[in-house]
């Protein structure tokens, strides 16, 4: 699955060690998991869709759905269009630790545990090596060092093609890069989360390390799609989510009524603006839309031809400054996994 053929998408680097790739990659976490109800053939055509749109980088987790999601990936990729499913790279994230009614009981990132994750992963998507290979969180117990080894040693064995983190701390992003070159730090970013600013950012720059840049439009929150009296399935991740919380939503969803006066003037969707913000934040980084239906997709690549001079810019930072999001990004129980909040 290395990208071969030119394709009109823009491309983007990771870092200077990882690969080329469309400008916007395709998250397919809500199409398992976390987001209620989704649509199996609409999620198919949906990735189908992406690729024939030039989009090369796919997202994943071995626990979105418990496996649900690569299966999904790996029947994608073999039923696309002769050469879309080859042009496409797969981002598999590794180490959370399920429960059998479904829940999450930690991570593990000891390296023989590494490596059995990787051995289910390469069965579940039907392929003989993932393109990038990404610790979910880091395992407090167990050194970066050895974790990074191990994939360092997939790496070597021609089962992985290069290594990624997801929230880790500026810290362990130098420890893990002192181990093995590390292509790109996946981590929620957009104009309501931006605490990577201060110390994060600079870090991925200094050690030429790449950004896929996930929850860009907050999880649907700043998508302009978002209405207060939608009901959420218990098991949605946002019916816990403090910023979808009653106290904070209505202050939440005001910041985004002043970003859809700014939209409407540009002729835009509100989650053009948003993604389009993200997208003029550097080319190191790559934005994961988490588009479900193929009607999604379209206004998320929509964004790629909207361009933010220096007054918008200005405008939106006047409207949205950092900090203003009421609500923390994740419940307190999972604050607490986040090295890049530590
Ligand atoms: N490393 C990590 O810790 C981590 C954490 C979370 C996610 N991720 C990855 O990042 C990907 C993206 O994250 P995310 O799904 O939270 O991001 P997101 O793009 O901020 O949110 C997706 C949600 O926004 C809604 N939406 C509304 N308009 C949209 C549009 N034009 N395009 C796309 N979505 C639109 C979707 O709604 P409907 O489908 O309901 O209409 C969906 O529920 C995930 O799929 C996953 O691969 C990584």
């Amino acid at each position: 699955m290395t990208s071969t053929t030119p394709h009109p998408t823009p491309l983007r680097t990771l870092g200077s060690s990882g690969p080329a790739v469309s400008a916007l990659g395709l998250g397919c976490m809500g199409m398992s998991a976390l987001y209620g109800e989704s649509d199996r053939a609409e999620s198919l055509a949906t990735i189908h869709a992406a690729l024939d749109a030039g989009i090369t980088l796919l997202d994943t987790g071995d626990f979105y759905g418990m496996g649900h999601n690569e299966m999904l990936i790996g029947e994608a990729l073999r039923t696309a269009p002769a050469g879309a499913g080859e042009r496409a790279l797969v981002s598999v994230k590794f180490g959370a630790l399920r429960t059998l009614d479904g829940g999450f009981s930690g991570y593990d990132g000891r390296p023989a545990a590494v490596k059995n994750f990787a051995a289910y992963s390469l069965q579940r998507l039907g392929v003989d090596h993932i393109d990038i290979y990404r610790l979910s969180r880091v395992d407090p117990d167990v050194p970066i060092e050895e974790t990074v080894g191990a994939m360092a040693d997939l790496v070597r064995s021609g089962h992985v093609r290069h290594i990624g983190l997801s929230e880790a701390g500026a810290a362990s992003i130098r420890r893990a890069a002192a181990t093995a070159p590390i292509s790109d730090l996946q981590i929620e970013y957009s104009l309501i989360s931006r605490s990577i600013e201060a110390e994060i950012l600079p870090t991925l720059r200094e050690l030429g390390i790449g950004m896929t840049a996930y929850g860009v439009l907050s999880r649907g929150l700043i998508s302009g799609h978002w209405t207060p009296d939608r009901r959420l399935a218990a098991n949605d991740f946002r019916s816990a989510s403090p910023r979808f919380s009653a106290e904070n939503l209505q202050h939440n969803l005001a910041l985004v009524e002043t970003l859809r006066d700014m939209a409407d003037a540009k002729g835009v969707t509100v989650a053009q603006l948003a993604i389009a913000w993200v997208l003029s934040r550097g080319e190191d980084i790559v934005p994961l839309v988490g588009a479900r239906t193929r009607g999604r997709l379209d206004e998320s690549l929509g964004a790629l031809d909207v361009s933010l001079d220096a007054d918008e810019l200005a405008a939106i930072e006047k409207a949205v400054p950092p900090g203003s999001a009421a609500g923390e990004r994740y419940p307190a129980v999972q604050m607490e996994h986040l090295d890049s909040e530590k």
